[in-house]
């Protein structure tokens, strides 16, 4: 099985958004049905549109990703620089974020996310960043086990009610 982690090209405009959206699915599928109450249908739609700009205005800080199995896209990852706020307490100036990350479910479980989070990292240190940034739903066990393993640790809890 030959797999490979690419930088996107203008071609890949319709997988980076199509992959965003699965994302996006494969989140609300798992979240509690009390968070289910919107229109999804909206939804989708900003986030397709988020995508396509993400996309068009990609720069040099920012990094598409698309991890392939015998030349075909299974998944991808999206991370980017960005300077964190100036009121930030717990450290400012720049830092790197692993925006979004995602194998198909056939594809899973070969590595292949490990790969792209190894890509991310490798390009934010050629950018000289220290300190790379990520949020994952709690209820997300395979990517939390992932980002602990590669020394993530966790650094901020959200929490929600329903009122
Ligand atoms: C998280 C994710 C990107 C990991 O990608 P992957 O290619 O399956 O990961 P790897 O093969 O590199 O393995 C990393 C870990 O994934 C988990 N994993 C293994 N098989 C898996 C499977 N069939 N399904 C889901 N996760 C699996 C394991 O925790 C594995 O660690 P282990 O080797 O110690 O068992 C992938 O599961 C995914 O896309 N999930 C849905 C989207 C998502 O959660 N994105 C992250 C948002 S924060």
């Amino acid at each position: 099985m030959e797999t490979k982690i690419r930088q996107a090209d203008e071609s890949d405009k319709k997988v980076f958004i199509d992959y965003s959206i699965k994302l996006s699915k494969f989140n609300r599928v798992n979240h509690n049905n009390d968070s289910k109450y919107d229109d999804y249908s909206l939804v989708i739609k900003a986030i397709k549109k988020k995508a396509e700009e993400t996309f068009k205005y990609r720069n040099e800080n920012t990094l598409i990703l698309i991890a392939e199995i015998e030349n075909k896209p299974v998944g991808y990852a999206l991370g980017r620089i960005y300077k964190e706020d100036e009121t930030a307490d717990n450290g400012t100036g720049e830092m790197g974020l692993l925006d979004e990350l995602f194998i198909e479910d056939r594809a899973r479980g070969a590595g292949l996310g490990q790969k792209l989070l190894n890509e991310a990292i490798k390009w934010m240190k050629e950018k000289g960043i220290k300190r790379i940034k990520l949020h994952a739903y709690s209820w997300n066990d395979n990517a939390i086990k992932l980002y602990e393993r590669n020394g993530f640790k966790e650094y901020v809890v959200s929490y929600e009610t329903f009122i």
